[in-house]
């Protein structure tokens, strides 16, 4: 190979494109964190989810509007079973075409919504043909005997179905997106039963009489469920008490995993499954939420499922900081990208996205932002996705920098809790102090609500980018400089464009001297350098 054709090739690769083909997205790990590559690079999903029935062409122009407005560079949409495959074994993807043409003329991602089996814990998503079958393709039976509105996970003819289905969507995604407009794919939506912790049919309980696959008596999945190593026999014998759960959660999970790995066997883009949480500090028994699903206590379970599947993804909808804060905790695991698919569109949740981006996290989305048939005016939107979009709009232009900084495990964040408490955050020579709430001189005045929020990129050892509202952030040097006095170099305030930081002016005087700058209500970044003496 002459040097002038290996440099071409290295520059292609360097850009994850090679001879027009883009190299397909996937998720790396390196000490613990991740990255999803998208082009052969770190993205971060700054995501909006669509309504459950606004994927249909009528309908989009509202779900762009949204898109628009929030400033986002990823749109989490639903494609149906129901409608992709109307008649047995016929596949229409009139509507992924729609999807890819106009993802691509509004220069957005796509993350795909499998809605098939289970769409929050039910059947609803199955085509007519199959809702006809009922007792092809059954439901599950509750302990009582009585129905349940949830599919069964113990039946080869609904895994059969939605494995042809799967492979065929992923199958036509592969011809029609050599692009990567859709950079994931989720498997199922909140797959899981709500109304009976597992199947309780006859077929389902001979099953539960049998003993434990060995996958689950590996002792490292024993040691992460708490149980003894070498106990060996039935669910009942093993897993006492958790039995009916772990039952499902493996059923359930040896499903959804055939159906990714399928999928991918076609076109092996990253897959993940969503999950309904539950309250991730109480323990409680799984008759308080839905059953089956990848839950906190059965990540063990479901990673030892579905290999296929790379992430177990927390929808958030719960309340209360400490809460929320032990959900992410609870899903950043060197196993397992951390992302958050849906939070609920409520200015509370805004503020979490800094700290999924400082534990590394890949992406966050907010659940329905589109107008949903509402006839909501442009205004209305706007206000309702402001608490979100502004951050976006921030962060939009220099995305490829964030991801590549949250992989690298240089931010860290704060956000403001119930009590409205400072908060420190160690930086190596520095300790940052972010105080919540808006400053006039020196008097602070209290947030009326939790909504504050700091990120800090650390750029070196005394330089940092600082992005944040309704907070004021103060520094005191550490190490051979503890006690010191310290003082800013320099404090820019500016934004990105392209990568680039523009500075906007320098902040000096009444802007610096309590302390260090106070964030107001709109999202600012301020690139600072410290000094001591
Ligand atoms: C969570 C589900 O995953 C979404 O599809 C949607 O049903 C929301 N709940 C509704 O709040």
């Amino acid at each position: 190979m002459t040097k002038a054709i290996f440099f071409c090739l290295a520059l292609a690769f360097s850009f994850g494109n090679v001879f027009g083909q883009t190299a397909i997205p996937k998720i790396i790990e390196k000490d613990g964190h991740h990255a999803l590559l998208v082009d052969g690079k770190p993205f971060l999903m700054l995501g909006g989810q669509a309504h459950n029935s606004s994927a249909w062409p009528g309908m989009m122009p509202k779900v762009w509007q949204a898109v628009k407005l929030m400033h986002a560079n990823t749109l989490e949409v639903p494609i149906y079973w129901e409608q992709i495959e109307g008649q047995r074994g016929k596949f229409d993807f009139s509507i992924v075409d729609t999807l890819l043409t106009q993802a691509r003329q509004h220069k957005v991602r796509l993350v795909l919504l499998w809605f098939a089996t289970w769409k929050n814990g039910s059947n609803h998503y199955m085509p007519e043909w199959m809702k006809l079958e009922a007792a092809k393709y059954p439901n599950i039976t509750g302990k009582n005997a009585q129905p349940i509105d949830s599919p069964s996970p113990h039946i080869k003819a609904t895994l059969d179905a939605d494995i042809n289905a799967f492979s065929a969507v992923m199958r036509y995604l592969k011809k029609a997106d050599s692009q990567h407009t859709v950079i994931m794919m989720q498997v199922e939506n909140e797959a899981g039963s709500w109304g009976s912790v597992r199947d309780y049919s006859a077929m389902a309980q001979k099953l539960f009489e049998e003993p434990v696959p060995a996958e689950l008596l590996r002792p490292d999945v024993l040691k992460a469920l708490n149980v003894t190593a070498g106990v060996e026999g039935t669910w009942a014998k093993v897993f006492g008490d958790r039995a009916d759960e772990y039952f499902q959660a493996w059923s359930i999970g040896r499903f959804v995993g055939q159906v990714a790995a399928a999928g991918k066997k076609e076109y092996p883009l990253p897959m993940y499954v969503n999950v309904a949480l539950r309250d991730p500090l109480t323990n409680p028994s799984a008759n308080h939420y839905e059953s089956g699903g990848p839950t906190d206590n059965v990540i063990p379970i479901w990673k030892a499922a579905a290999p296929a599947i790379d992430l177990l993804a927390p929808d958030i909808y719960l309340s209360g900081s400490e809460r929320i804060l032990k959900v992410i905790e609870l899903y950043d695991r060197a196993d397992n990208a951390l992302f958050v698919p849906e939070a609920a569109l409520s200015p509370d949740k805004a503020r979490y996205l800094y700290d999924v981006i400082a534990h590394g996290g890949i992406g966050f989305s907010p659940f329905g932002i589109d107008d949903n048939g509402s006839g909501a005016t442009e205004t209305e939107l706007k206000e309702e996705l402001a608490p979100f979009a502004q951050d976006y709009e921030v962060l939009l232009p220099m995305m490829p920098e964030m991801a590549k900084w949250a992989f690298e495990g240089k931010v860290k964040a704060a956000v403001e809790r119930e009590d409205h408490a400072d908060q420190t955050i160690d930086l190596g020579a520095w300790q940052a102090v972010v105080s919540f709430g808006t400053r006039k001189g020196g008097d602070n005045f209290q947030n009326n609500a939790p909504t504050g929020k700091m990120m800090i990129v650390q750029l070196g050892e005394n330089q940092f980018i600082l992005i944040g509202s309704l907070c004021h952030i103060t520094f005191h040097p550490l190490g051979k400089n503890a006690g010191k006095a310290w003082q800013f170099l320099k404090a820019d305030e500016g934004s990105y464009h392209n990568g680039t930081f523009k500075p906007l002016r320098i902040l000096n005087g009444d802007e610096t001297d309590w302390g260090g700058p106070a964030f107001g209500k709109k999202t600012t970044i301020v690139k600072v350098s410290l000094t001591s003496r």
